[in-house]
């Protein structure tokens, strides 16, 4: 019996017989010899068949074998540097686990809706198959930071009593009669651990209602809430930009293949250090204000438009090669590419729609006011590193965030700025930790006592100043693999509107 290997590990077995287990990713094959592209998970691998009299037989199965069908093939290995993954096999033997019948994702183009439709086949696809694999390497990362440097993790109720973010964002759950919430945040609670451990984390899905339709927001995500005793803002800022340094390294260390793969310019990412920028809110008004803004996006606007232009005659030149094209093959290319590129021009036919609205926003941003995406995206965009906004008016912000004791209109907090546009990526504060002022945030906000009595008793036995902050996984995993929306960073996304499969 041959061994049974996995791709990934065929440089062990050059010259050896071995059985691979996977499923059919694509076949081409003309009178002489078939080529089966195998994936299994681990790789892909081209498999070899000669119609020659030992493998005839072979031969004739793997002619009529259909895309996704699983397969066990077995044969030699041999290395190649021109074969995708470095080796090939060559055929001896091939075993049709279940054939599969019309698999959905063709190589055609298929829109975006359809793709989230069939996300449970999706998987398969190299590009979700890379981002999911960057994920893991993410969600290992994080965990490893914080379990490295003395943090305890403290699992959190996912249903929760109380409010932790806005009102308006609540998902309501009959509890036995009894309306309670799905956790906005763990951070209430995880709160309560410091005071017991000291250095704590809670690390878990989020709801939100998310009412409207974005590419930063899911209605559930994932978010890791360190939370510290006796640190200031200025701590846990530290530690923010400390923990984001990890994550990027440990990214590219693992992941610049993959990376490159997706398209990710490198150049910033690989620049990312301590310290990151800093800028007050207020500053962060001045900026919105400034005419760099203004030019930022009139540059924006000239340079989508020219780019559209350009679109559009390179969509005519791919019409006319679909259409002349002799192969087959290279009618789906030019297929795959139209649709590629008619999916970009609609893209940047909206972005320039906005423009202007954004311009407006920008330019009339009134100081108390909470930033918006597109003034997070600009401010982003100004930076090229990471950049902490702290500071902001008390009134656009959570009951319990520390209140500035020098300026108290404003609370002592934080948002992580992702550069390139990527926007917000992390929020935190410092927590208030005086009874009274934060019994009082508590009756400002119209928020019911007594589901925070709970959280008082925190201010009432042995209250320190702490702080901390939530970081949310698919944000960061879009900055880190860049890309445009949120929906290919988790494996169900979940959405206004979108809940199968
Ligand atoms: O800024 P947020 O709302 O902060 C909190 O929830 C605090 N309780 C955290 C803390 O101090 N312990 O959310 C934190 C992060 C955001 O920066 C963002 O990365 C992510 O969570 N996030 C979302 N990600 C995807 N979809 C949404 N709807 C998100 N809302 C927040
Ligand atoms: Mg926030």
């Amino acid at each position: 019996m041959p061994t049974i290997t996995t791709i990934d590990s065929l440089r062990n077995h050059v010259g050896q017989t071995v059985t691979l287990q996977g499923w059919v990713h694509k076949t081409r094959s003309s009178g002489k010899i078939a080529f089966v592209i195998v994936r299994d998970g681990t790789g892909l691998c081209q498999c070899v068949v000669e119609n020659n009299e030992q493998t005839g037989a072979v031969f004739a199965d793997a002619r009529h074998l259909t895309q996704e069908s699983s397969v066990e093939v077995t044969g030699t290995v041999r290395a190649d540097e021109r074969a995708v993954g470095g080796h090939e096999l060559d055929t001896t033997g091939l075993r049709v686990v279940q054939a599969a019948v019309d698999y959905p994702i063709t190589p055609k183009p298929h829109g975006v809706d359809f793709l989230m439709k069939h996300r449970h086949l999706w998987f398969r696809s190299q590009r979700q198959h890379t981002i999911l694999r960057i994920r893991h390497t993410l969600v290992d990362a994080i965990r490893r930071y914080f379990n490295d440097n003395g943090y305890v993790l403290i699992d959190t109720p996912v249903f929760s009593p109380s409010a932790g973010e806005e009102t308006s964002t609540l998902f309501e759950v009959d509890y036995f009669g009894e309306p309670v919430y799905l956790a906005q945040t763990g951070q209430l609670h995880v709160e309560a651990a410091c005071l017991a451990h000291r250095k704590v984390y809670c690390f878990g899905p989020t709801f939100r209602a998310e009412k409207s339709k974005t590419r930063r927001h899911l209605t559930e995500f994932w978010m890791v809430e360190p939370e510290i005793a006796y640190a200031s803002l200025d701590d846990v800022i530290g530690v923010a930009e400390d923990f984001v340094c990890s994550l990027v390294r440990r990214v590219l260390q693992d992941h610049r293949a993959d990376l490159e793969a997706l398209g990710r310019d490198l150049t910033q990412l690989d620049h990312i250090d301590k310290p990151f920028a800093r800028l007050t809110y207020g500053q962060a008004v001045d900026m919105l204000h400034a005419s760099q803004t203004r030019e930022l996006l009139e540059k924006d606007l000239r340079e989508q438009t020219a780019r559209i232009e350009e679109l559009t005659a390179k969509i005519a030149e791919l019409e006319e090669t679909q259409k002349t094209a002799r192969k087959k093959w290279q009618q789906e290319k030019a297929a795959q590419d139209i649709q590629a590129a008619r999916e970009e021009r609609s893209d940047l036919a909206e972005q320039v729609s906005n423009i202007p609205h954004h311009m407006d926003l920008a330019a009339n941003f009134e100081w108390g006011s909470d930033l918006g995406g597109s003034d997070e995206t600009i401010l982003s965009r100004l930076h090229d590193r990471p950049a902490f906004v702290t500071h902001y008016p008390k009134e656009v912000k959570a009951f319990y965030m520390r209140v500035d004791r020098q300026d108290p209109r404003l609370v002592e907090n934080f948002d992580l700025l992702a550069p390139e546009g990527f926007g917000e990526v992390i929020g935190g504060s410092a927590r208030e930790e005086d009874y009274d002022t934060l019994a009082a945030r508590i009756a400002e906000d119209g928020l019911p006592r007594e589901s925070y009595e709970w959280y008082l008793d925190l201010r009432r036995y042995g209250s320190v100043p702490h702080g901390g902050f939530g970081l949310g996984v698919e944000r960061t995993l879009a900055w880190l693999c860049g890309l445009k929306h949120i929906r290919e960073t988790i494996p169900y996304p979940r959405m206004m509107g979108k809940i199968y499969p």
